[in-house]
């Protein structure tokens, strides 16, 4: 039943008309929990929050699947208003971007020619990019940016997800390269093609990635809510020795902030993926799908 309950969510979170309705709508149906707002203010304000809670911040301005070259250089232009905010408010934060937001689909110069414009913008401030991962058929030309803007300017990362076959292969490829990876379990619908269907299967190859990333010359970023993952990543940390610079943990805004506080007060580096923006639809159909009882609390505040 969950399975299936996850299939349909994450099939929803691809609807285009779902989410034309969801952005006139606003910020509702509990998004709030996962949205620190619909403005760049309404997310600065929620940055420097967290950043005084001792948690690092990467802001996300939500968007994606945009098939119009005017909305992607227009996401762009956001983007890097969110840069300024970021360096005008001395946060500690990073940005997330996606390339499907930025014009991956309408085509790759579009894409290159926002991503130049926020990555440049960045390296001024010294601040880092951070290029999320989507969907499969996107993930290769995704790496493709990946390599290209960090030879260009350096200051990007990109995503590994742990679902995909090819991950421990695409990590131990960029070992020697000293490059910083985000580690996830994946957050699409991928047929067993290209992705391990069993969750068991996603865990353990998530260990064997991040395990193989700390060692590496590159940064690691554990990005995972999963308890068992994150005492392994501390036990495998501490016997290896990795020092805090070279790794860090990172959750979603908005779940387990309980753990998150309680590895602020453990002195682990920690980092918080905080979204913001109209364009919340999906990303709020992937969260309800990777915890299916989340849709109980959305029937509640429809209710009351
Ligand atoms: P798992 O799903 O096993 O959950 C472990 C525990 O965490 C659960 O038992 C529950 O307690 C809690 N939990 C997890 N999700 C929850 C939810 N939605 N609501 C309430 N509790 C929840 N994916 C992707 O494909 N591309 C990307 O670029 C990114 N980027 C990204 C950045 C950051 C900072 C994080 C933390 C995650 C992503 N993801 C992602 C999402 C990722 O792929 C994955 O879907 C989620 O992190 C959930 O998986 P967990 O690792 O938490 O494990």
């Amino acid at each position: 039943m969950e399975q299936f309950m996850r299939s349909v969510l994450l099939s929803m979170a691809k609807s285009q008309s779902a989410n034309r309705w969801a952005k006139r709508y606003g910020l509702r149906l509990g998004a709030q929990r996962f949205v620190a707002g619909e403005t760049i203010e309404n997310a600065i304000d929620r940055v420097k929050q967290l950043n005084r809670q001792g948690l690092r911040v990467t802001l996300d301005h939500l968007g994606e699947f945009v098939s119009d070259a005017a909305e992607a250089n227009q996401l762009a232009d956001d983007c890097i208003d969110a840069l300024r905010a970021i360096h005008h408010a001395g946060a500690e934060a990073t940005l997330s971007v996606k390339m499907t937001q930025l014009g991956m689909d309408i085509g790759l110069d579009v894409c290159m020619a926002n991503m130049r414009r926020i990555v440049s913008q960045a390296k001024e401030y010294g601040l880092w990019v951070n290029i999320d991962m989507e969907d499969f058929p996107r993930c290769q030309q995704t790496l493709d940016i990946f390599n290209q803007l960090r030879q260009e300017y350096g200051n990007v990362s990109t995503v590994i997800q742990a679902y995909l076959y090819r991950s421990l292969d695409d990590v131990l490829g960029l070992s020697d390269e000293g490059v910083s990876l985000r580690i996830v379990k994946g957050a699409y619908k991928e047929p067993s093609e290209v992705a391990f269907p069993e969750k068991q299967d996603v865990d353990a190859n998530y260990v064997k990635i991040m395990e193989a990333q700390l060692l590496s010359k590159g940064y690691t970023m554990i990005a995972t809510h999963d308890e068992k993952i994150i005492d392994h990543a501390k036990t495998f940390i501490a016997a290896h020795q990795i020092p805090a610079d070279k790794y860090e943990f990172q959750m979603l805004y908005g779940i387990r902030t309980d753990l998150q506080q309680q590895l602020v007060q453990q002195g682990y580096p920690i980092r918080v993926y905080v979204p913001y923006g109209t364009d919340w639809y999906g990303y709020f159909m992937r969260r309800l799908a990777e915890r299916p009882a989340n849709v109980g609390f959305v029937l509640r505040g429809i209710l009351h």
